[in-house]
């Protein structure tokens, strides 16, 4: 049996996933847990530098090059930091994931979906979050949550996030024991709630 517990937190930009973590993770210390926040791209050292380049480099970026700039990051991510926290019986709340590839490469920039799932088992070496809470937002709510300073990411359009949010939703009618949807239409508390619901159940 594996220690820990390994939960993901996926959704388009400005899903509020980032204020759900810290909610969920306030409560979960509070009854006695130990957890690691930490989140892709950038948790720290490498990944800090590879987070910039991903998010404010202003050249040619090619989708393939995003993916595999992506990939390493996780990569460094699942072995420096994910793992020994796993053995150290950690939950561990991690703000964005392999999901995130599938959908904003995948479903977004057209990538071929079989690769990146193939690409994603490398650099996780098959570990497999637990549970993935996707924050289900539409388009024109998210666009006007980023407001106006987009990042490099951010900034590819409403016809991209339309493929974003239609690949989270797919991921998850395909994997339905792993992938649980909640609506981002709610108060901020209802929203806490079932999370805290579906952490209940694990
Ligand atoms: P971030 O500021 O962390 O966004 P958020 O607060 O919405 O999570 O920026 C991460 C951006 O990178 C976000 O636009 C999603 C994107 N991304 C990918 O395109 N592929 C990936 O594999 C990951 C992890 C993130």
């Amino acid at each position: 049996m594996r220690e820990g517990l390994f939960i993901t937190f996926e959704g388009a930009d400005g899903c509020g996933k980032t204020t759900q973590i810290e909610l969920l993770n306030e409560y979960l210390i509070k009854k006695g847990y130990k957890t690691l926040l930490t989140r892709e791209p950038g948790a720290k050292g490498l990944g800090v530098k590879l987070r910039e380049i991903l998010l404010n480099y202003d050249g040619e970026v090619s989708p393939n090059c995003e993916s595999f700039l992506f990939l390493a990051d996780r990569a460094q991510h699942i072995d420096c930091i994910i793992k020994p926290a796993m053995k150290e019986g950690k939950i561990i709340l991690c703000d964005r994931h392999t999901d995130s590839t599938v959908a904003y490469q995948g479903y977004g920039r057209g990538l071929d979906l079989g690769r990146i799932n193939m690409l994603n088992e490398i650099a996780t070496s098959g570990l497999k979050p637990d549970l993935t809470i996707v924050f289900d937002i539409d388009v024109e709510t998210s666009m006007q949550r980023v407001g106006k300073e987009k990042d490099r990411m951010e900034s590819a359009g409403v016809e991209f996030f339309n493929k974003v949010r239609q690949g989270y939703l797919e991921i998850a009618k395909n994997e339905p024991q792993r992938v649980k949807v909640i609506s981002s239409s709610d108060t901020i508390e209802n929203i806490h709630k079932k999370v805290v619901e579906l952490i209940e159940e694990l």
